[in-house]
């Protein structure tokens, strides 16, 4: 049965974070010092995201899970949660593609310890990977993330690539005065790579509240930047995905842009959130959530989870209002909600 909520988009994408902790601590997203994590006896256990996943996948039809965190990676023994999530299988009377196979697994991560997960995530299940990498410069890397990684980060890409983990696509958010010098230098480490590179709209999601307009970077100038180098075409038909492509004229490649600010894409949204402690988000700008922890520890059965999961789906709102006077920031930040 679909998911279908108030505005007609249909539910085919869940996001899982799987814990609040990182290992970074980059500026646009979390506070140098004075995280709180969330105790360890409130987020949930692999089988309790497993249990919620199953009744998404079999009875809702939900053909994409990715796991997000923080970083999903800190989570201890992760390639377990991921046979489990793989063992899955979408309706065999879906429409969906994917129908009586399993879901499309993927995973974000900053990509500093990939290097030691990549090969045992892709045999677990794992079919894809999206890594952030916002800066060649070691200097710069070490300013927006407050760790010296990029080293083991660019290793971390090229291990994924090596795992067969396929398309490897790279996330770089554009800050005004930050980065965006570096647009056309990413752009071209995407090329020679062979890897998707795409460039995101800074959100107001930063855990410190500094976002201000300004520090956004449109889509047309990232396009303007990038294709004043390498020459590009649009590729059409987004779909539900968050990225706009384009293909390098030369035959290199595409690249993508995520303009959550300037064009947002939220008339196509196909996709709802859990939070590591069990929080059910239907948009990433959410501003009311569904506890289905606590339902689940108070013995709730699959069919008052799915009925919770129906009600929840049906308050998802057209769509954030970034730069209107009836914008409210979420009270959590980036890292919390799992982006
Ligand atoms: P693909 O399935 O590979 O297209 O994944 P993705 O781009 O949705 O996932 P990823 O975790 O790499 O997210 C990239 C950026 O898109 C992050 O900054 C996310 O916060 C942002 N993003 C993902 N989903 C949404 C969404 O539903 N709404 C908005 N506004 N931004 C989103
Ligand atoms: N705005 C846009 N993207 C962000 N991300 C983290 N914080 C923000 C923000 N404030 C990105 C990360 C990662 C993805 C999950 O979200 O770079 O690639
Ligand atoms: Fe979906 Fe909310 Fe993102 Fe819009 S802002 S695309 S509604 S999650």
């Amino acid at each position: 049965m679909d998911l279908v909520d108030p505005f007609g988009r249909t539910i085919r994408d869940l996001r899982i974070s799987v814990t609040d902790r990182c290992n970074f601590r980059c500026t646009y997203c979390m506070p140098e010092e004075g995280m709180t994590w969330l105790p360890r006896s409130e987020v949930l256990t692999f089988e309790e995201f497993e249990r919620l996943a199953r009744i998404f996948v079999e009875r809702f039809e939900v053909d994409g899970l990715r796991l997000t965190g923080g970083e999903p990676t800190v989570r201890a023994h992760l390639p377990v949660l991921v046979r489990k999530l793989a063992a899955l299988r979408v309706p065999a009377s879906s429409s969906s593609p994917l129908a009586g196979r399993k879901p499309d697994l993927s995973i974000t991560t900053n990509g500093a310890t990939f290097r030691l997960m990549a090969h045992e995530l892709h045999e677990a299940g794992i079919d894809r990977v999206n890594i952030s990498l916002d800066t060649l410069r070691a200097d710069r890397f070490l300013s927006m993330t407050r760790r010296d990684e990029l080293t083991r980060v660019l290793d971390g890409i090229e291990a994924a690539k090596e795992a067969g983990l396929a398309p490897v696509k790279i996330n770089a958010v554009v800050q005004r005065g930050v980065n965006d010098d570096e647009i056309v230098d990413l752009a071209r480490y995407g090329r020679d790579h062979d890897v998707e590179m795409r460039f995101i709209e800074f959100m107001p999601l930063d855990a410190s509240g500094h976002w201000m307009n300004d520090q956004v970077v449109s889509q047309d100038e990232i396009v303007a930047a990038i294709s004043a180098v390498f020459p590009l075409e649009p590729v059409p038909a987004r779909g539900s995905a968050p990225a706009d492509r384009w293909r390098y004229l030369d035959g290199g490649g595409l690249v993508g842009v995520i303009p959550t600010v300037t064009k947002p894409f939220c008339g196509d949204c196909d996709r709802v959130r859990l939070t590591a402690e069990g929080q059910f988000r239907t948009c990433l700008f959410a501003t009311t959530e569904f506890c289905f922890r606590t339902l689940m520890r108070d013995g709730a059965s699959d069919d008052d989870i799915a009925v919770e999961i129906q009600r929840a789906v049906g308050t998802k709102w057209a769509g954030h209002q970034i730069n209107q006077v009836t914008f409210i920031r979420p009270n959590r930040s980036m890292s919390q909600i799992g982006g």
